[in-house]
């Protein structure tokens, strides 16, 4: 890793928090928010290899983005590193190869959580990729494939002896998939056993679970999914947490509401009203928890239109502020 690498400023930072892959949501807009906010680099969603490789699947459209790690997943080294090279020529940041999808589909073919099954494999993709690429090289994995096999401490090291720059352990199996809660001990074990640095991932929900995060495990730093959905404000309290102990107000529903309308209106600018599906989900997102979220979550998915959500979202804001509820 050069002097400039994302990690090595990412560890420096005093505030290691990234924002996690999320396949069909850690789009463009999702990660230049989050960066915003204070993600201090962010994850795109899962790529096949094959279909980055075909230029099927993926826009490598980074505009001014920085600070991206491009997430492959594949089974068959040399695949995934001509993938690798064309996410780097897009301006990937960091490359990351998945090793915990848990979805039939793509461990039928040997990629994902499946090569936690195989360690030497795991290595061989992670050396190949290095082999073709000049930025750093990662391996997001899970705490195994199930309680039988081996598990992420035989398989961080592996990649790390392969030259992988960093792991990201979320600590659950494969066969988990993401019930039950994220065990923190094997995040521990594997930060013991290899040298590279360890970011811990999994149930993190609150400045304060991002700080144990990093107290019970001893990791480098904390990546952060689930939590940051219609939720940025995660990354800016967590780094004021960590800066001054103290846990900043929650956003107020008018602040909440405004943040839903401008995500929307960033997806309208850059994917159009195809995006109105992502618009549905994030409108959902952003105001779940609110008095008469319910019902509004009824109506938002009826909607057609950009103008017909923000409609809403206005209406909803409107009857907050009356102290009321949509209906
Ligand atoms: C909608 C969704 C999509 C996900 N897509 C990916 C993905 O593409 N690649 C990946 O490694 N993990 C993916 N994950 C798993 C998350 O990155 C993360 O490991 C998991 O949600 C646990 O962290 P959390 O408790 O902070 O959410 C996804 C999770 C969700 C909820």
């Amino acid at each position: 890793m050069s002097a400039t690498s994302p990690f090595d400023e990412l560890l420096g930072s005093g505030f290691p928090v990234v924002a996690a892959p999320m396949a069909g949501v850690s789009d463009r807009i999702f990660r230049s928010i989050a960066r915003e906010y204070g993600a201090r680099l962010a994850w795109t969603g899962m790529v096949a290899a094959p279909s980055l490789l075909s230029g099927k699947s993926f826009p490598l459209d980074f505009g001014g983005e920085s600070g991206v790690v491009v997430q492959l997943f594949g089974a068959r080294p040399e695949e995934v590193a001509k993938a690798a090279m064309v996410a780097e020529a897009a301006g990937a940041a960091a490359i990351d190869i998945n090793m915990g999808c848990p979805v039939s589909s793509v461990v039928s073919g040997g990629a994902g959580a499946a090569l936690m099954l195989e360690p030497e494999l795991a290595g061989k993709v992670v050396a190949a990729v290095k082999r073709r690429v000049a930025v750093p090289v990662t391996v997001k994995m899970r705490r195994g494939w199930d309680e039988h096999s081996p598990g992420a401490v035989a398989v961080a090291q592996a990649v790390a002896a392969a030259g992988a720059a960093a792991v990201i352990v979320h600590g659950r199996y494969r066969s988990q998939f993401c019930t039950g809660s994220a065990d923190r001990q094997v995040i521990a074990d594997v930060k013991r056993a290899v040298a590279i640095p360890v970011i811990g991932n999994g149930d993190v929900r609150s400045p304060e679970e991002a700080a144990r995060m990093f107290q019970e495990t001893g990791c480098d730093a904390v990546m952060i999914g689930r939590a940051a959905l219609g939720n940025p404000w995660i990354f800016a309290a967590c780094r004021e947490y960590f800066k001054t102990n103290r846990i900043p107000p929650r956003p107020t529903p008018e602040e909440r509401i405004a943040a839903a309308i401008r995500h929307c209106k960033m997806l309208l600018s850059h994917e159009g009203e195809g995006a109105l599906c992502k618009m549905r989900r994030q409108a959902d997102w952003y105001t779940r928890g609110l008095k008469g979220a319910a019902r509004l979550r009824e109506s938002i998915y009826r909607t057609g239109s950009f103008a017909a959500i923000e409609r809403l979202l206005l209406e909803f804001l409107a009857a907050c502020r009356a102290g009321g509820t949509l209906d």
